[in-house]
């Protein structure tokens, strides 16, 4: 259990935003699976302040889809707390303001990753979305700008100055993107410098990897992205490993194809079927990975856009007699 500001949250490993993926479904997908917390991808600031239906739609939720985590984007101090007044009534658990995305069309705005380079504008944010909401705030980080300004312990300490509640920290620099590995020690920095709330993140592919993360570095909990992609099951084996140090084991073929007709029944109710077959296509790539067998199946499943057809090849690939793992 972790507390986060008022909210309890039930363990410590949490899902991350994800644009393009972390919608309702999947958020379910990953709560089922064991996740404590979840996250809707970024919403633009200025989108929910200017009432741009597609924001808003970003935060569609239901009663079981709790307790959740909005996160939003933006570098204005004004429109941002605007923003987490709307996410507030909206009936979120928990805010998260996004401070490491380095797309450029977001940094390009003086957004994301690029507040990193302008701590004074941090501060001015944070005071004044603190001022807008008693609910949970956070701030999602990376290391910093590049390695050669790394200043995430700096940006943690103002947040805890301005009365934010937790930090999550992916441990690469925004230059890096994706590349290399994260660098956990910043983390273990960060958790040694702020006495709030420390979530690490980045390169968490395993329960494993989680138990390591927080032996390594002291942090209060994990955060999990790309390693749950096709993987739901990473939350209960995270949990698993932190209470009784082994391996969960995978989920049999069956149980696997039983969690991919859930999750593809879960999108055709929130996204209607044409778009949930066509969204759901790029999940049956990561489910199927490392599947024997799973090469020709997903070239198959790439171009199919109608449902029934879907299903067939879903159920014809499972019901195989035996595939085992390559
Ligand atoms: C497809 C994709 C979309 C992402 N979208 C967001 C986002 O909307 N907001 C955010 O803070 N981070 C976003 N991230 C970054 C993740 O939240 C996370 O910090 C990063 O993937 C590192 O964690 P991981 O190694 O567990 O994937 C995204 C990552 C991916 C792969």
């Amino acid at each position: 259990m972790i507390v986060i500001g008022s909210l309890i949250i039930k363990n410590n490993v949490i899902l991350a935003p994800m644009a393009g993926i972390s919608n309702l479904p999947f958020r379910m997908m990953a709560r089922e699976a064991g996740c404590a917390l979840a996250f809707t991808e970024m919403i633009s600031a200025n989108g929910l302040v200017r009432g741009i239906e597609k924001s808003q739609q970003y935060m569609k939720s239901c009663i079981d889809d709790k307790p959740l985590g909005v996160q939003i984007f933006g570098n204005d101090p004004t429109t941002m707390a605007d923003a987490v007044r709307i996410v507030d009534d909206y009936g979120a658990d928990l805010i998260d303001l996004n401070m490491g995305c380095p797309v450029k069309k977001v940094v390009k705005n003086g957004a994301g990753a690029a507040l990193l380079k302008d701590p004074g504008l941090v501060s001015q944010i944070l005071e004044s979305v603190r001022k807008a909401t008693r609910k949970p705030l956070t701030v999602k980080i990376r290391s910093g700008w590049n390695l050669q300004s790394i200043n995430a312990v700096q940006i943690a300490r103002i947040a805890e100055q301005q009365g934010i509640d937790a930090v999550f920290v992916h441990a690469r620099t925004a230059v890096q993107g994706f590349a290399g590995s994260a660098d956990w020690r910043i983390i273990e920095e960060i958790k040694n410098s702020v006495g709030i709330k420390v979530i690490g993140n980045g390169d968490v592919k395993s329960g494993a990897d989680a138990w390591r993360m927080i032996k390594m570095t002291g942090c209060d909990g994990v955060m999990i992205g790309r390693g749950a992609l096709g993987n739901p099951w990473i939350f209960n084996e995270a949990l698993n490993y932190q209470s009784t140090v082994q391996t969960h084991s995978e989920p049999v073929l069956n149980e696997r194809k039983e969690m991919i007709l859930r999750h593809l029944e879960r999108e055709t109710i929130f996204l209607g079927q044409k778009e949930a077959v066509k969204r759901f296509r790029k999940h049956l790539l990561w489910y199927t990975k490392g599947i024997r067998g799973g090469a020709s199946f997903r070239s198959r499943v790439t171009t199919i856009s109608d449902q029934n057809l879907l299903l067939r090849e879903i159920e014809a690939f499972f019901d195989q007699e035996e595939i085992p793992y390559q």
